[in-house]
This record gives structure tokens, sequence and C-alpha cells, in this order.
């Protein structure tokens, strides 16, 4: 990876903007800084505010989101409902600790329970938490059968956080190199593969639990089909295997569905959830049916600040305005429209290997590496994207955005696509 110094350096000698986008000149670059740990190779724009799909920066500029703080701000930037729900709790009652009944989390357990399918919820901060919690589940359920060391099955390509055991769940050697010894107790299977599934529970011992996404988000949005779910979940029965789905970035709506698994009629042992549930206040979770959902006893999990009223009031709001809105079916509607309008306008474009979608997750996965086009869009284009294992192009809307907004979205990474291509630009453009 560039260093936070060169990328900066390379932004600042290329910025142009595209003369279709509204002009304004190039937007005014921060320079890294030397207190934050260089981990990231940050674009350096400074947004100011936003709201819904749009941000500005510290000039006034304005850009379109189609990233939503990576499947965050499902309900767009600022929304007035989110924002007074936090300022009403925080006059309230922040934080008491988890040494005491908590009325908002019961709440959100309950709402997360009916709608998934679950019967009892765990909270935490993060995805990698969720995803931790429930890694700590298999573990237990393994333990209780007599499996002195217990595996579960991860799948290649996949993502699952960056804490030490979901960066050894995660199936991308580059994140996990230089962290060695990886936590043990992970065997990795092709994705979207029932074959090689069969193959494990013969010939792997000790194994407890299957832990995969619906879609792989990361790893350049796959989607696991229907099929493959169901045929997973009778193994998993067979075998006597918890199914943990973790729909960190696919859940709550964003699919078309509340969760990827609910497409292919499936229900699973544990799902985990984080990102969207608090529109940008940290909120994630761990909910399990059966004999999952008993595992823990007091003592064996916890987390300071896992369910506070503030984030657990959030979540509650974040859960109404999904079911009132019907933000579901908008992102199954808005999401074809995407994924339509792409695989039209980009059909003559060689270098474009796939296009693939489900709801308001969509990936372009381009020929040749492509990581460049995120400074190129928010400098020629005014528009957020992601680009992720080197060659997807992944977008994550609101689910609020307007039809007009996914018009706009698509236009502007149709531009941004051929432009890096090279590919001679229609006479519309
Ligand atoms: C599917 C999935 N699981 C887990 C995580 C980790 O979540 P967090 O960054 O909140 O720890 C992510 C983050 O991108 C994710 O996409």
């Amino acid at each position: 990876m560039r260093s936070p110094q060169t990328h900066f350096q390379d932004i600042a000698m290329n910025l142009t903007v595209d003369p279709g986008v509204a002009s304004g000149g190039p937007p005014r670059l921060a320079e890294p800084s030397p207190h934050l740990m260089p981990a990231y190779a940050r674009e350096p724009v400074v947004f100011e505010r936003g709201r819904g799909a749009r941000l500005w920066d510290a000039e006034g500029r304005e850009y379109l989101d189609a990233i939503a703080g990576v499947a965050v701000t499902n309900l767009g930037h600022a929304h007035p409902e989110i924002a007074e729900a936090i300022a009403d709790q925080a006059q309230r009652l922040v934080h008491t600790s988890n040494l005491y009944s908590i009325e908002w989390q019961e709440r959100l357990g309950r709402r997360l329970c009916s709608l998934s399918g679950m019967q009892r919820a765990f909270f935490c901060n993060s995805g990698a938490e969720a995803n931790e919690t429930a890694l700590k589940l298999a573990r237990l359920h393994g333990h209780r059968q007599g499996v002195a060391s217990p595996r579960v099955l991860v799948m290649e390509n996949s993502f699952h956080g960056r804490t030490l055991a979901t960066l050894a769940a995660t199936g991308n050697p580059a994140v996990q190199r230089g962290f060695e010894p990886l936590v043990p107790g992970f065997v990795r299977v092709p994705y979207n593969d029932i074959e090689a599934l069969r193959q494990a529970a013969e010939e792997v011992s000790g194994v407890v639990a299957v832990l995969l996404e619906s879609v792989q988000g990361e790893g350049g949005v796959r989607i696991a089909t229907p099929e493959y779910l169901r045929d997973l979940r009778r193994l998993c029965q067979e075998n006597d295997w918890l199914l943990m789905m973790d729909e960190v970035q696919a859940g709550l709506g964003r699919t078309g569905a509340w969760f990827g698994y609910q497409h292919a009629q499936v229900l699973p042992d544990v799902v985990t959830v984080a990102k969207g549930l608090g529109n940008g206040v940290p909120i994630g979770a761990c909910l399990a049916r059966g004999q999952a959902a008993e595992l823990f006893e007091p003592g064996n999990h916890g987390s300071t600040f896992g369910g506070n009223p503030l984030a657990c009031r959030v979540g509650c709001a974040v859960l109404d305005i999904i079911e009132r809105e019907r933000l579901m079916t908008q992102a199954a509607v808005l999401g074809r429209r995407l994924l339509t309008t792409l695989r039209a306008r980009l059909a003559d474009q060689p270098a474009v290997a796939a296009i693939r979608g489900h709801g308001l997750m969509v990936g372009i996965e381009l020929d040749r590496p492509c990581t460049d086009l995120v400074t190129r869009a928010l400098t020629e284009q005014r528009l957020l994207i992601s680009v992720t294992r080197d060659r997807t192009v992944r977008l994550l809307p609101a689910l609020t955005c307007t039809q007009a907004e996914i018009d706009d979205i698509a236009e502007r990474v149709v531009r941004l696509v051929r432009s890096f291509l090279g590919g001679r630009q229609r006479a519309r453009d």
C-alpha cells in the first residue's frame, strides 16, 4: 500500500474536475496528520456536513455519496428523526453499563429477533465484535458436544473484521499478512460450492459451525445462491453445525429483504449485524436461536459500551424508519434500476468483466486493478465510491436515495469507468 504522504502527493498532481460535474474548482486538500497512525490511505477531502445522499466539503462543494460510509448511513446523512433521537436520548441517559437493565436494549433485542427469526440478542459496538461473539458461541457449542478443538468452516474471499479471530476467519491473505500466527480453528472452503462443504463434512474433524456472508461485500459483491443456502442449511442440520450468517454489510434492508438469507427462505442459528443498525452511531449485535441462544452464562462474554441506551434507541428508530418507509422494497427497485442502467451503458466495454448486484449492493468488476478510481471519482465526478479486491468498483448508496439520485450515480459511474478505460464517450456524455 502507498504511504499516506505519497497518496496525497499523487492526488495533488492529478486534480481535474470532469466538465460534466458542477464546477467550483478542485477540492482543498487536507495534509495527512502526523498525530494519527497511518493505518488508512485516506482521501484528502474533509467533509463538513451531509444531508441525505449529499455531502459538502469545507469549501461548500457538493458531492454525491454512493457508498454511505460503507453501508452504514443507510438512511442518508443527518436524518432528522435520527438526529432527534440522539439529541433527546443524550439529554436523558447515554450509558449506565450492563450491570443494570436497559429498556431500549430489551426493545431493540425484541425487534431484531422478530425481524430475523432469532430468539436472543447480544449487543456490542461493531461488526467484528458481533462476529467474535458468534465465534465464541461456536466454540461453546463445540465444547458442549465434547469437541476439544472446535473448528469453523469459513469461505474463500470472505470478510469478517480486523480483530485477531475475525481476521483469521477472513478469506483474504493480503489483510492477514504480518499478523501471524493466525488464531487457529478455521478451515477454508470455496464460496457457493456445496460439494466442498460435503467433502469437509466427511474429511475435517471437529467442525461445529459454518460462518458466511449472504453477499460477500468486501469480496467484490458475490452473492450466495438460494439453492446453496438451502443445501447448506440441510447440511448444518445433519451434522449439528451452527449456521452463522454474517449480515453486517448486507443486512437491514440493503438487498431488498431485512436479511440476505431471507431471499432463500432459510433460518440460520446465528446472525450478526452492525453497520446500518445505528446509521453512524456505533452498534453491533449477535442474534441467535435454539441451543445457540442459550449458550452464554453470566461471565462468559461482555462489553462495556455494548447496547447502551443511546445506541439502542437509535437502532429502534432506524428499524422504525426502514419499516415505515418500506425501504427494503425501495432498495430492491432502485438496485434493479442501477444494475440495469450500468449493464446497458457499459455493455460495449470489454474491460468490464462483470456487473453484479443484489438490491443496493452493486459491484463492477474490471479486468485490471482500479484502486485509483476512488480518488478520480471524488475529484472528477464529485462522487464517493469504493474499490474492493483491487478491481471491483463497489456501490452501496443510501436506501433513501431518490430515483433521480440513483440515475445520477449511474451516469457519474459510467463516465468515470469509461474515462478510466479510455473508451470513447457516447455523444450524450
Ligand atoms: C461482512 C462484514 N463483516 C464484518 C465486518 C467488520 O465490521 P466492523 O468494521 O464494524 O468491525 C465488515 C466490515 O466491512 C463486513 O463487511
